[in-house]
């Protein structure tokens, strides 16, 4: 079993970047709500409480029975609200000044602090960066102070008796210069090697797929996309040709991306049937405009589409995909309660009834690129921009009509092709040509002519949860417009959308 650290999480917006960080440093660890602390202890080597948009004074505020934690012996670090909520609970006092402490400070650590394990190598006034408005005052009986700031006389603290630390700031924060090295420090006092690598986690699932799926076969429907694609291989690599990859064609893909995936795929060695749906997928589009309606038609035709494919299958009993860890973090409410559930599963007949396979769900997104790599993947698949499972759809405004396809597809790839040889393309989050609903006079040689406009988008982002404008040399933008404008029938226009999310969306639909 893989020896990890695990991460109760009592509803902080840095909790997952405290599992970043610790994995980062080469060791595994889980995050769980705190109401979900595990039965079995055996493979966890030390725990870590996070933070908490609660105050431990208010009613709402999550509780755990922390005696009963630290009985079990092991390494406990407790961060901000976490390090009140060990105070409050032995008998110490959390104060609630009212005075808010938000932003950079300064940490004191003193000679005696600096001896201990895990301030070891901090420097003296190190930054660390505090979000709190409560201040423990009185430490428990038994506990020490180890490090003070000019605002709080108790930033580090820990119980003389058993392995048990608290920190009022938050080392998982950039801003916190040295809190890599305190967690450094405090994944050595848990006695664990820094040694979870991409090709290690290779190793051990590609056994432990093994182990679980024994002689079955198993289904997958492939995007495009990094993660479905890293799922797809790492399970070949498992299982082999007992592996069914299906990457469908509803015709709304880039311009000569269906031949240019499935070759790729090929060259993985992936057992992929690709299906040609295009007509059909366009006839159940025929004369449709509305957004909402459009990304039903698809999603119901993908589902259409693949259980026709699996019925021909008949003996598969496990369906594969690419679910990655924030969508898992994301899908557990702090209560521990599914609120998200997946929806290509959730929308399978009931004659398919498939046990879920999911290799990825514990990694972020930068771990699925770093093994994809790993598995010797084209750095072009690992790399590929997000793109909507409705595809061009949700970028031709108002219906869809294979010559509207056919401009959006021209004009996109023109864009596409110019950012990735600017060296831009890895610059962006994601970029598109997004067709509009309306006609715009212009002239060409003598001509008047009654065109279409093109609106082009490109995003930085880090999730796709908030995004900017992506600030595109100007020059840039004017080669790229008069390529679209001059090469591609029926535009005379060509717009740069400069909205940023929110209060738009990275889509226009
Ligand atoms: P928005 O437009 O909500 O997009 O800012 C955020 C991210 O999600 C992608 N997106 C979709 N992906 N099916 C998908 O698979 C969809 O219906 C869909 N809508 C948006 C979008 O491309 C961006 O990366």
């Amino acid at each position: 079993m893989l020896d990890k650290i695990l991460i109760l999480d009592f509803g902080s917006q840095t909790t997952q970047l405290i599992a970043r960080r610790v994995r980062d440093l080469g060791v595994y660890c889980e995050v769980v709500p705190y109401r979900s602390i595990p039965e079995d202890f055996s493979d966890i080597k030390g725990v870590i409480l996070s933070g908490s948009p609660y105050s431990i004074h208010d009613p709402r505020s999550f509780r755990i029975d922390v005696q009963a934690l630290i009985d079990r012996g092991l390494p406990i670090l407790a961060i901000c609200y976490g390090a009140q909520l060990i105070t409050g609970e032995l008998g110490g006092t959390v104060e609630q000044t009212g005075l808010h402490e938000y932003g950079r400070t300064h940490l004191s650590i003193g000679s005696e602090g600096a001896k201990d394990p895990l301030l070891r190598g901090l420097s003296e006034g190190t930054t660390v960066w505090m979000s709190h408005s409560d201040s423990i005052t009185v430490l428990p009986e038994g506990f020490e102070v180890l490090a003070t700031t000019e605002n709080i006389p108790i930033a580090v603290f820990r119980s003389k008796a058993a392995p048990v630390w608290g920190v009022q700031f938050h080392p998982e924060a950039h801003h916190s210069e040295q809190g890599s090295r305190l967690l450094g420090n405090f994944i050595d006092i848990c006695g664990l090697e820094h040694d979870w690598t991409p090709a290690s986690f290779i190793d051990t699932t590609v056994a432990e797929l093994r182990e679980q799926l024994g002689e079955d076969k198993v289904i997958l429907a492939l995007s495009g996309g990094v993660d479905s694609s890293v799922c797809a291989t790492l399970l070949h690599r498992a299982i082999g040709d007992r592996l069914y990859c299906i990457f469908v064609n509803h015709g709304l893909l880039r311009k000569g991306e269906f031949d240019e995936v499935m070759s790729l795929y090929k060259g993985l060695g992936l057992n992929v049937k690709g299906i040609d749906a295009v007509d059909y997928f366009y006839s159940q589009l025929d004369g449709v405009s509305d957004p909402e309606q459009k990304r039903k038609i698809i999603g119901k035709g993908f589902i259409d589409v693949f259980a026709a494919e699996a019925h021909k299958l008949k003996d598969v009993k496990w369906l594969a995909q690419g679910t990655i860890y924030p969508d898992v973090i994301e899908s557990l409410s702090i209560t521990g309660t599914t609120i998200k559930s997946h929806h290509n599963v959730g929308g399978l007949p009931e004659d398919l009834k498939f046990s879920l396979v999911e290799p990825l769900r514990k990694l972020f997104k930068d771990e699925v690129r770093k093994v994809g790599e790993e598995l010797g993947m084209p750095h072009e698949m690992v790399y590929r921009q997000p793109f909507p499972g409705p595809g061009l759809a949700i970028r031709i405004l108002g219906d869809i009509t294979p010559e509207k396809v056919r401009i959006l597809q021209e004009a996109d790839h023109i864009f596409i092709s110019r950012l990735r040889e600017a060296g831009l393309y890895n610059e962006v989050w994601q970029a598109g040509a997004i067709l509009l609903p309306v006609h715009s006079v212009g002239v060409m040689g003598d001509e008047r002519t009654y065109d279409q406009v093109i609106a082009l988008r490109a995003v930085t982002s880090v999730d796709a949860m908030s995004a900017d404008w992506a600030h595109l040399p100007y020059d840039f933008l004017a080669r790229v417009s008069s390529e679209i404008i001059n090469t591609v029938d029926g535009v005379n226009r060509c717009v740069y959308d400069i909205s940023s999310k929110p209060p738009s969306t990275i889509e226009w639909e």
